[in-house]
């Protein structure tokens, strides 16, 4: 095992980069290691059935499954009985806030923020709106991209149920204050759900540290497959009763899964767990401390990609950058002048360059910054990205300078 970040080592491991393109569109999925694809086509050659049976194939997917639990819970610091798996995060959001506005009363109140993600406000907002409950919304300043953590302390009240805020913004970056935050929300008994979906392949997460009461991450953009889980304290857990069928287990955190699950994807879960474990350290340790040291080292080498990417877009007059806060995910949200985000992207592609446009479902961010409905375009490393990946973007949108107008749509 290396020492340090080994970029070429990294990159060998991804089949998908092959194609020579530039791949800075990981905000929305990140590509799948060869160790990953192999995991999930062992589960299929060596035989898996459903969980229960007598036999050795049954046998199987419960290890997978019991494996994978405890692999999630080591990435973000949580215990494997408080796990729960599911289709996408915002899938598990819905399940999640419908069991817990269950015990709302009208007059009680959630908290969300226009920094974050569509998944962690609507079904906050639809579940309050069903129990009759009271939504206050905490602002990013529109300058800067920071969510003020002080707000809260006026936001919240002796009402309050819930907090919901992003670890890291999709669309500019922004990590807010969590663990101030979620104090503020512990101190009136209120519970903290943080959308780790963007933090998650960026840093090393301790959703202890944070305060959160839930975390919510999805695998898909940590070099996984397309899963999600929300990982919680059991006994926060067995408070809840979501809607499940009459035969399937009550115990937690089963009692919040629909019907089977994918069982190979979940061992090419853990798969990803143990490749985020393996960019850098020693290999010594237990897993948690391997993922520790590795993400670490993954953090410390995006951000110097996005030192470049940032320097490199605040040089040109004809790019405008949403957002500059002062901690961030590597991830720039910015417009190009007299050019539709589409036009760009459309650009970079037949430059061989992978970017997002549009409002990547930071829907109210996108209004407050006054980019709706086309939104931006956005770019963002993770670990695979290379120094040639970054001036091929900057080159790119240099080559768009004085480019002729097409409206903003
Ligand atoms: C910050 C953030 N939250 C939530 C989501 C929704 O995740 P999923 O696609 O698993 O529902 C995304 C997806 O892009 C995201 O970036």
């Amino acid at each position: 095992m290396s020492q340090t970040f080994d970029i070429s080592r990294v990159r060998a491991s991804y089949p998908a980069l092959a194609d020579g393109c530039a791949y800075l569109d990981g905000a929305a999925g990140t590509q799948v290691p060869v160790p990953v694809i192999d995991a999930i086509a062992a589960a299929y050659r060596r035989g898996i059935g459903n969980l229960g049976g007598a036999f050795a194939a049954s046998k199987r997917s419960e290890a997978i499954e019991a494996d994978c639990r405890q692999a999630v819970a080591d990435l973000v610091g949580g215990v494997a009985d408080g796990v729960i798996f599911g289709p996408s995060m915002t899938a598990l959001t819905y399940r999640i806030s419908s069991a817990l506005a269950r015990g709302w009363a009208s007059g009680d109140e959630v908290v969300v923020s226009r920094l974050d993600h569509d998944a962690n406000i609507r079904p906050w907002v639809q579940a309050a709106e069903r129990a009759g409950a009271v939504v206050r919304w905490a602002e990013f300043d529109a300058a800067t991209g920071e969510l003020p953590a002080g707000q809260y302390a006026d936001l919240v009240t002796p009402r309050t149920r819930l907090v919901a805020v992003t670890a890291a913004s999709n669309a500019i970056g922004t990590r807010p204050d969590v663990a101030a935050i979620a104090a503020i929300a512990r101190a009136v008994g209120a519970l903290c759900y943080v959308d780790g979906v963007h933090a998650t392949p960026h840093m090393p997460v301790d959703m202890a540290a944070l305060g959160a009461d839930f975390y919510a991450t999805s695998a898909y953009k940590w070099a996984g497959p397309h899963l999600a889980v929300v990982v919680a304290a059991p006994a926060l857990l067995e408070t809840l009763r979501p809607d499940k069928l009459q035969p399937s287990p009550n115990d937690v955190p089963y009692r919040f899964e629909r019907g089977t699950l994918p069982f190979a994807d979940l061992a090419g879960v853990t798969a990803a767990v143990e490749h985020l474990a393996g960019f850098a350290g020693t290999g010594a340790g237990t897993r948690r401390e391997r993922i520790l040291a590795s993400m670490a080292a993954v953090e410390e080498y995006e951000m110097a990609l996005f030192e470049r990417l940032l320097a490199g877009l605040a040089a040109m007059s004809h790019v405008t950058l949403h957002g500059k806060a002062a901690r961030r995910a590597p991830t720039a949200f910015f417009s190009v002048a007299g050019l539709a985000p589409r036009a760009v992207a459309e650009h970079l592609s037949s430059r061989g360059v992978n970017v997002w446009n549009g409002n990547n479902y930071a829907y109210e961010l996108c209004q407050v910054l006054g980019l709706h409905p086309a939104g931006a375009v956005r770019a963002g490393a993770v670990h695979y990205n290379d120094d040639s990946d970054i001036d091929r973007l900057l080159s790119g949108v240099a080559e768009l300078a004085g480019a002729p107008g097409t409206l903003h749509r």
